[in-house]
């Protein structure tokens, strides 16, 4: 019998011993190479491309994703840079244009060098993904909710068309994690998380996962991984491993905080506009909502005026101003000269990242503190 979600954060799909000391937390392979007693039956190598903390990890990822396997990188951006690594000169890419600024950055600066296409595209609207489709399109990519601005993509629905015009579909699926969405049963071909953020939990370290469920891409992805050498390193695949035992409780929780904060927010006098794909009035509520079982932790506000802005992210105390977002600890980003500043600025003036919005991701500390503290930097 598979063992439920919750089971499956601590134990992965198997509960056995890793070692003959029958250590009850994984222990820390760090060691960059394995000895050999015969030729041929190496079970593990080299660290850059196997170790026995990595793939614990590995499993229990791929486990909660629903997927075959999972590749565990040394960043969210290195598994998105080695997802674009399949692309060939002449290939073209078409991505969502809200997409985490360093995706962004990637795509139209280094996969553009690199002789690919890309084009950016409202994914909330299928039509105008049916529109730009090429014969030469070989890899669909969005986010949702999407970064910052918490649009919603119908996945299914890009799954089709991508597969209709012979490309794959890779979802970014960081903000919501498996605890509340899973985007290779509706379809996706690939799924990527920064697992710098609610996977590993507790603000402590930088990882990334491309998850897979196909054996061909599998093997084409492991031989990336292992070429290009990003992978992740045992202690932080151990910090992420240990990030994952909570990951369905600090999920709920952490939502639980988010909603009663977004209500807040959208009665506060110096609020224009709250962003939180939980609210019934967004735009992309009924596609989550069936795609989805949840509505996650991220928030993001528009202020009254752009010293409010700069002024909360000064006075905020319990909160920490920072970029970043899926941990414990409570953190408010300025979208304009942080994650986002690097977005040319027709595409930012387009999607409305102005100097009015802030990006809330919602901690675990006590909501009614949480609020107090916004209260007060929001003053005028
Ligand atoms: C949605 C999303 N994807 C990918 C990344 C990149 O991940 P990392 O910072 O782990 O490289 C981020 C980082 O903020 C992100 O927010």
């Amino acid at each position: 019998m598979k063992w439920d979600f919750d089971t499956r954060c601590i134990h992965g799909e198997a509960h056995a011993w890793a070692d003959g000391a029958r250590s009850v937390s994984f222990p820390i392979y760090q060691t960059a190479t394995f000895g050999h007693s015969m030729i041929g039956h190496e079970q593990f190598n080299y660290t850059r491309q196997d170790n026995p903390t990595r793939q614990q990890l590995e499993e229990v990822v791929a486990s909660l994703e629903e997927a075959d396997s999972a590749i565990a990188f040394s960043s969210g951006m290195a598994a998105i840079a080695a997802l674009t690594e399949i692309l060939r000169p002449g290939d073209h890419l078409v991505c969502g244009e809200d997409l985490y600024g360093g995706t962004t950055r990637l795509f139209s600066q280094i996969c553009e060098k690199n002789g690919v296409t890309v084009s950016f595209v409202d994914t909330t609207d299928p039509a105008k993904l049916e529109e730009a489709m090429r014969p030469s399109t070989r890899l669909v990519h969005v986010e949702t909710p999407s970064n910052p601005m918490m649009t919603v993509t119908d996945i299914r629905a890009c799954a089709d068309i991508a597969h209709a015009h012979g490309a794959l579909l890779s979802v970014d699926n960081t903000f919501l994690s498996p605890v509340f969405q899973r985007p290779l049963t509706l379809g996706a071909d690939a799924v990527l998380h920064s697992g710098s953020k609610y996977l590993s939990g507790h603000n402590d370290t930088i990882a990334g996962f491309l998850v897979l469920n196909d054996r061909d891409l599998t093997e084409r992805f492991r031989l990336i991984a292992k070429t290009i050498g990003a992978a992740l390193a045992p202690f932080d695949s151990w910090l992420v491993l240990r990030g994952l035992k909570t990951l369905h409780v600090r999920m709920q929780r952490q939502q639980e905080n988010a909603r009663f904060l977004a209500h807040a927010l959208q009665r506060h006098p110096a609020v224009r506009e709250v962003l939180y794909i939980g609210l019934p009035e967004m735009p992309g509520y009924a596609v989550n909502r069936r795609q989805t079982s949840g509505t996650g932790a991220m928030i993001s506000f528009r202020v009254r005026d752009e010293a409010t802005a700069r002024r909360a992210l000064e006075r905020v105390r319990l909160i920490t101003f920072a970029e970043s977002l899926g941990g414990t600890e409570s953190l408010l980003t300025y979208p304009l000269t942080q994650t986002h500043c690097e977005v040319p600025e027709a595409l930012r003036r387009k999607l409305r990242i102005d100097g009015t919005l802030l990006r809330l991701s919602v901690g675990l500390e006590n909501a009614e503190d949480l609020l107090a503290d916004l209260t007060q930097a929001l003053e005028a």
